[in-house]
């Protein structure tokens, strides 16, 4: 019999945090305890997992954390960096959800089908979850790149706005709203309005003009796919929807990969599957990827304008394998491990 762990949800009433006790409930983690903490405005709440209320804690600096062996992050970047190594020193295991840790060495950034075994590298109780564009990309590269080795990859995406979490979600049907009710939309979470536009900048931007969400999918790619000099660039733009990133993806191989092959090689790849079928209007798409754990590849296709090139399109959901998901499963093969 497996023995449950004691894991702890900082974030917990966040859009990863509620998708996170959603799979826990799923995939039936073995829990001894489940302690559920966010900001003083959630204290007291309760939140259902595993036929059970669990009371939200207000996120206090003196915890208690002592008693917590998996402790999931997903709240903010100053939430990470304060209480991660703080939980971590406790004895727990902290998977994190935040950019704060994923490019110091001694911090494995780990998709469970890529490279699981980095797991066990976690030199300072900190494992790192990648952003969820990184995610479902490297999940269609690898086998890619096991086949005909990467020469280039550039990536376009298109990001839904619970990818900023639940104020995001809420500002876009307020906004929609509005806009129906020929009221001027508020703005809040972006800088300008994203019901009924596009958005090209997500994060901060650098000297160079790109942004932040540009520069970790570069760094997280080569990362976790151990190509440190992989040429890859990104235009990330924020879309006006709720759930599920799509990406665009031109890959460049060394040696030739046609279509078929490429559709064969991703259909293999475990946690990818591949929707293609043009003529039959059959393709990745937000809505249909919503709620599912796979990513989804299609439109795959011959890119003539150079030697050994192909067009993808992909989508996924950002919260669960984008995000919540991806930080079960490293939690599973933890429990696994022992
Ligand atoms: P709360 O709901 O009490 O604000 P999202 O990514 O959907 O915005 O969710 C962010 C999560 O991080 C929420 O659970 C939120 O709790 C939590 N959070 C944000 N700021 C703090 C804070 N200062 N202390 C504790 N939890 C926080």
């Amino acid at each position: 019999m497996t023995t449950g762990r004691r894991v702890a949800l900082l974030g917990a009433t966040g859009a990863v945090g509620k998708e996170t006790l959603e799979i826990l409930e799923q995939r039936r983690f073995p829990l001894a305890d489940l302690r559920l903490f966010a900001s003083k405005r959630s204290a007291g709440q309760k939140l259902s997992c595993q036929d059970r209320e669990w009371r939200v804690e207000e996120l206090k600096p003196d915890g208690p954390f002592d008693d917590i062996d998996i402790a999931f992050i997903s709240a903010t970047d100053a939430i990470s960096r304060e209480y991660g190594p703080r939980l971590a020193d406790a004895g727990a295991t902290v998977i994190d959800d935040s950019s704060v840790f994923r490019m110091d060495a001694g911090v494995p950034l780990v998709v469970p089908e890529i490279n699981p075994h980095t797991v066990h590298d976690a030199a300072r109780g900190i494992i790192s979850i990648p952003n969820c564009t990184t995610t479902p990309l490297v999940m269609a590269l690898k086998p890619l790149h096991e086949a005909a080795v990467l020469k280039r990859v550039v990536v376009t995406t298109f990001q839904s706005v619970s990818g900023t979490g639940a104020a995001a979600m809420e500002e876009l049907m307020e906004q929609t709203r509005a806009v129906f009710l020929f009221r001027e939309p508020e703005v809040e979470v972006y800088p300008y309005q994203i019901a009924f536009n596009c958005l090209p900048q997500i994060g901060s931007f650098d000297a160079d003009g790109y942004s932040s969400e540009e520069t970790k999918i570069l760094n997280e790619t080569r990362k976790i796919l151990e190509l440190p000099d992989l040429p890859v660039t990104a235009t990330t733009v924020r879309v006006p929807v709720m759930r599920c990133h799509c990406e665009s993806v031109n890959v460049e191989t060394e040696s030739p990969l046609d279509p078929d092959r490429a559709r064969e090689l991703l259909a293999g790849m475990p946690g990818v599957v591949v929707l293609d079928d043009p003529g039959a209007r059959l393709y990745p798409m937000p809505l249909p990827a919503t709620g599912k754990d796979e990513v989804f590849v299609g439109r795959v296709r011959t890119d003539p304008s150079v030697p050994h090139g192909l067009n993808l399109w992909l989508a996924c959901d950002n919260l669960r394998k984008g995000a919540a998901l991806n930080a079960v499963q490293i939690a599973e093969i933890l429990v696994k491990a022992n």
